[in-house]
């Protein structure tokens, strides 16, 4: 028996406080699912407390601890079915969050978009986490959940239609908007940084199957938008998209897990649609170049620093609650099976990507993943959004995380007889 379903750590994170927010408005009464609120400062965790939205809640318990005190973390981690924890960068401060996790016997969720670091958990814990209950589940934000339970969704609906896998998926972010936090940026810096120190893991990292087991039995080469091009998917320009070094690595670690479910020739890439015409294509260059001039600018230590300070969010800052509000994303899947037949399915958000949206997707999934019994059940190890939740989240992200999952066609190819 545990205290509690669900612990949020790093509750006065940026993007904590939108998870607290989020639980208080729509878990209140503690009835149902019990939850608590963990950090390492009591005065922020009062004053987060004070502003949560409604008055007729039971106070949720408060619960300190640091990530530099394991006796604390443990403690932490023993009165509760979950951890959800976002106290990034998690290559920073993340590894003492999942031993405890796993000494404990507790499931963990993150919000981690960090590939070096996932892949240092897998080889370092792996073991562990396979001994024990604990199930951890990376990246359950907007990367990689829309992603990774898109491709699920497309698969599942390929079965349905053609009776076999999409073998070939094109991920096409059409419209977003919204912005980013200060953890996000220190995440993303912090992987630079750590790529300019260690020059061997940017090529590590260049494996699309960097996090796949052992013996995934997958080596088909796989394509890389690394500049504007014309797609013939979307009939539009298109430019990088910043997720697709997490969301790619992630989506074949789940086809590993499942079994290679996707098949073991499966190919999948990502890519941000930027208009039509000339402005398109414009906008498509000015993507390419805005994303390699930051990364090449952040890779030098000196302007790294002068961006820090005076140009870049710091820690605890982030879009307004205007901007969270009337954020979105929509992204479309475009897969294709061996024989021909094609199938596009449809993910969309109604808040912000990074911060309304994401901070609805983890609490949900943290909430099914200690509530439910099958869940609860599985062997205990690191896993994916899809090889974890499976189908069970489709239901609580579109009726209460403002998500949806369509399918907009599917057509089969014409066959010989
Ligand atoms: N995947 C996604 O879609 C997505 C979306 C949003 C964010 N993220 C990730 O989520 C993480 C949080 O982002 P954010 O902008 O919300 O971060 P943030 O505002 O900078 O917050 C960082 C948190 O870490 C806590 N912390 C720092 N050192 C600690 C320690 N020694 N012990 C315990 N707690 C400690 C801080 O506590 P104090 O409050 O006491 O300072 C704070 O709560 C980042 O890694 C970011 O990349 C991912």
């Amino acid at each position: 028996m545990r205290d509690f379903d669900v612990i949020v750590f790093g509750a006065t994170s940026f993007v904590g406080k939108i998870i607290a927010r989020y639980l208080a408005t729509h878990y209140s009464q503690q009835e149902n699912v019990k939850w608590a609120l963990a950090g390492r400062n009591l005065d922020k965790l009062n004053s987060l407390v004070r502003e949560l939205p409604s008055k007729h809640q039971t106070q949720p318990e408060l619960i300190v601890a640091d990530v530099e005190d394991d006796a604390a973390l443990l403690k932490m981690c023993n009165r509760t079915r979950v951890v959800l924890s976002t106290v990034g960068p998690y290559s920073q401060f993340g590894e003492p969050v999942v031993k405890a996790c796993i000494e404990s016997d507790a499931s963990y969720v993150d919000l981690t978009g960090e590939p070096q670091w996932i892949k240092a958990m897998l080889d370092n814990y792996s073991k562990a986490a396979s001994e024990s209950q604990a199930k951890l589940v990376n990246s359950c934000g907007f990367d990689s959940i829309p992603s990774d339970l898109g491709v699920y969704f497309l698969q599942q609906q390929s079965q349905l239609h053609f009776d076999k896998p999409c073998t070939n998926v094109a991920m096409r972010v059409r419209r977003i908007r919204g912005g980013a936090s200060g953890g996000t940026i220190a995440s993303m810096l912090q992987l630079v940084e750590e790529m300019g120190r260690d020059k061997s893991l940017r090529k590590k990292l260049a494996n699309p199957y960097v996090l796949c087991p052992p013996n995934h039995g997958m080596s088909v080469r796989q394509p890389n938008i690394k500049k504007a091009c014309f797609d013939s998917h979307t009939k539009r320009w298109i430019a990088p998209f910043i997720m697709a070094a997490i969301n790619t690595r992630i989506v074949h670690r789940s086809n590993a897990l499942l079994g290679n479910a996707y098949t073991d020739h499966f190919i999948y890439e990502e890519a941000l649609v930027t208009g039509k015409h000339t402005k398109g294509a414009m906008t498509g260059w000015m993507t390419t170049l805005g994303l390699g001039g930051f990364m090449a600018a952040a890779s030098v230590q000196p302007l790294r620093r002068l961006m820090e300070k005076y140009w870049l969010p710091k820690s605890g800052e982030g879009p307004s609650e205007k901007a969270q509000k009337e954020g979105f994303f929509d992204i479309y899947f475009y897969g294709e099976t061996d024989a021909g037949d094609t199938l596009t399915v449809r993910v969309t958000g109604d808040k912000d990507p990074g911060y309304g949206s994401t901070a609805q997707m983890i609490s949900e999934a943290a909430i099914k993943l200690a509530k439910s019994e099958k869940l609860q059940s599985l062997p205990g190890g690191f896993y994916t959004p899809a090889s974890c939740f499976k189908d069970t989240l489709f239901i609580p992200l579109q009726e209460h995380a403002g998500l949806t999952f369509e399918e907009v066609e599917h057509r089969a190819a014409k066959r010989k007889h």
